[in-house]
């Protein structure tokens, strides 16, 4: 049995703007993963002409059960993540083989469920047939398969789920990490509406496409709110964090992307004690992230419960 698994993640500042070339700043989410296991179940499929009939596919999550040979490269994640990683290997074909995919990360709430499937689907592909595959690989071979989940992506979810550490992130260039000085706690409170990102990526684009100077100037700001939260991060400004999340916020609420409950959480958490609250991913749903002061996570999660949140989770970052 060969097993693989990937973290999930969250946008601390620059969701939105970074399709359009701004920075933003994103951490793996190691309390949430995506696992995949392959059991080997005997040669490659010599007598097949198509690879997909010897792959057998569970993923109850997403309630999904049987071969790959309905399934497409050109429009199934899965298939295509498969594809990639034979296609990197120069294997014509996989071993037969029982995939197996299960994922505590919910599905459309702006953690990164797809891209940590897929990363951990390629590691655990690239294992079974033959050696691993560095990073940058496995990273390129997700961003494959989020354009049939999102579209346009920026390729910021990939990313930092490939990696697995805080990444500075700017479109097609190469990523950095960055700084943290004090550590710091965020609570995530989850909406519980699950919500299309690329839909939110493509309503975003009309407006950008309506009023190309309007929306270029939020993206810009977006990026500006980005580098000085880097600084802040860097210099243990956490009260200074916090404020510029909140900015962050209110250039999303401009771009249509928050929503009543998005914004309902937020304000509990802001009323109930953090430095900072904003939505985090895709928005119109999914998850809102608040960065709390010292001891007082307790207290945020409690409030954001009461105001509707379905669940919370807290990390530390640094
Ligand atoms: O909703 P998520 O977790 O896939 O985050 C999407 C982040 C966006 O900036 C909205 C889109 C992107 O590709 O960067």
């Amino acid at each position: 049995m060969i097993s693989a698994t990937a973290p999930g993640k969250i946008i601390l500042l620059g969701e939105h703007a970074v399709v359009y070339g701004q920075p933003a700043l994103a951490i793996p989410l190691s309390q949430l993963t995506a696992s995949v296991q392959i059991e080997l179940e005997g040669d490659a499929g010599e007598f097949s002409s198509d690879w997909r009939e010897v792959v057998r596919v569970s993923a109850p999550d997403i309630g999904r059960s049987g071969f790959l040979s309905e399934y497409s490269p050109a429009n199934d994640p899965i298939a295509l993540v498969i594809a990639n990683v034979l296609k990197e290997m120069k294997i014509p074909r996989p071993p037969r083989c029982h995939i197996k995919i299960e994922s505590t990360i919910p599905v459309a709430s702006g953690l990164g469920s797809g891209a940590a499937v897929s990363v951990a689907l390629a590691r655990a592909m690239a294992s079974a047939v033959g050696h691993e595959l560095a990073d940058d690989v496995i990273s390129k071979i997700a961003f494959e398969a989020e354009r049939i989940h999102h579209g346009t992506p920026s390729g910021i979810d990939n990313s930092v789920i490939a990696y697995e550490k805080p990444v500075y992130y700017v479109k097609d260039q190469p990523i950095t990490t960055f700084q943290v000085k004090v550590p710091f706690t965020l609570v995530i409170a989850d909406t519980g509406i699950r919500s299309s990102t690329m839909d939110s990526v493509e309503d975003v684009r009309k407006l950008w496409q309506r009023d190309p100077f309007k929306y270029q100037l939020i993206f810009f700001q977006i990026g500006e709110i980005v580098e000085k939260g880097r600084q802040a991060i860097r210099h243990g400004e956490l009260e200074n964090l916090g404020r510029l999340m909140n900015q962050d916020h209110h250039l999303l609420q401009e771009l249509t992307v928050s929503s009543l409950e998005l914004d309902q959480l937020t304000e509990a958490a802001l009323s109930s004690g953090a430095y900072g609250a904003k939505l985090s991913g895709g928005g119109r749903g999914g998850n809102m992230i608040a960065l709390v002061p010292e001891g007082t996570a307790g207290r945020v999660e409690e409030a954001l419960l009461k105001a509707g949140a379905q669940r919370t989770l807290k990390t530390l970052v640094g």
